[in-house]
């Protein structure tokens, strides 16, 4: 594992790269919710975009998630220990858990759809094999 005593400029990137579209996607999920119920095709590309960008957050939080085990972060100020040093590390790995649990979930919910979702809205979103379509 490589060691630096800051963090790499790959890690920076990926970092505001994912913090920024996340809070994008936050504000923008919520907007989805007052669409205009007469614009059906500006819906569709918004929600379109939407699943686009999520999943470009699940690669490039994978990535991350690979950088990070590849390359060992700079250490903790040395006033943080025990119990603090504990809660930073659970806060850490949680981020994880949620950058890529989150487009995870986003992605299996449409796949029970059989609505089409496009990426770029273009090209055809492959469904996750996981789950069927019940709704009848
Ligand atoms: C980190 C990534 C993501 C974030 C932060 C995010 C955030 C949000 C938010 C805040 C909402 C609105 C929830 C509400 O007000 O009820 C939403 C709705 C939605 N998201 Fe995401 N999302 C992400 C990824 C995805 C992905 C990858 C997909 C699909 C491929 C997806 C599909 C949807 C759909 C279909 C809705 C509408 C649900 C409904 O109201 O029926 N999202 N998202």
């Amino acid at each position: 594992m490589t060691e630096t005593s800051t963090y790499t400029k790959t890690a920076r990137w990926l970092h505001w790269a994912v913090a920024v579209l996340i809070a994008l996607m936050l504000g923008g999920g919520f907007l989805m919710e007052f669409m205009p119920e007469d614009n059906l095709s500006l819906t569709v590309m918004v929600f379109n975009w939407h699943k686009t960008f999520g999943l470009l957050i699940l690669v490039l939080s994978v990535l991350r998630l690979v950088w990070r085990l590849t390359h060992k972060p700079p250490p903790l100020p040395p006033e943080i220990t025990g119990f603090a040093k504990l809660i930073s590390k659970a806060v850490h790995i949680l981020f994880y858990v949620f950058m890529i649990g989150m487009p995870l979930i986003g992605w299996a919910i449409i796949s029970t759809s059989r609505f089409p979702s496009k990426l770029f809205n273009a090209l055809p979103l492959p469904k996750l094999p996981i789950l069927r379509d019940y709704s009848g």
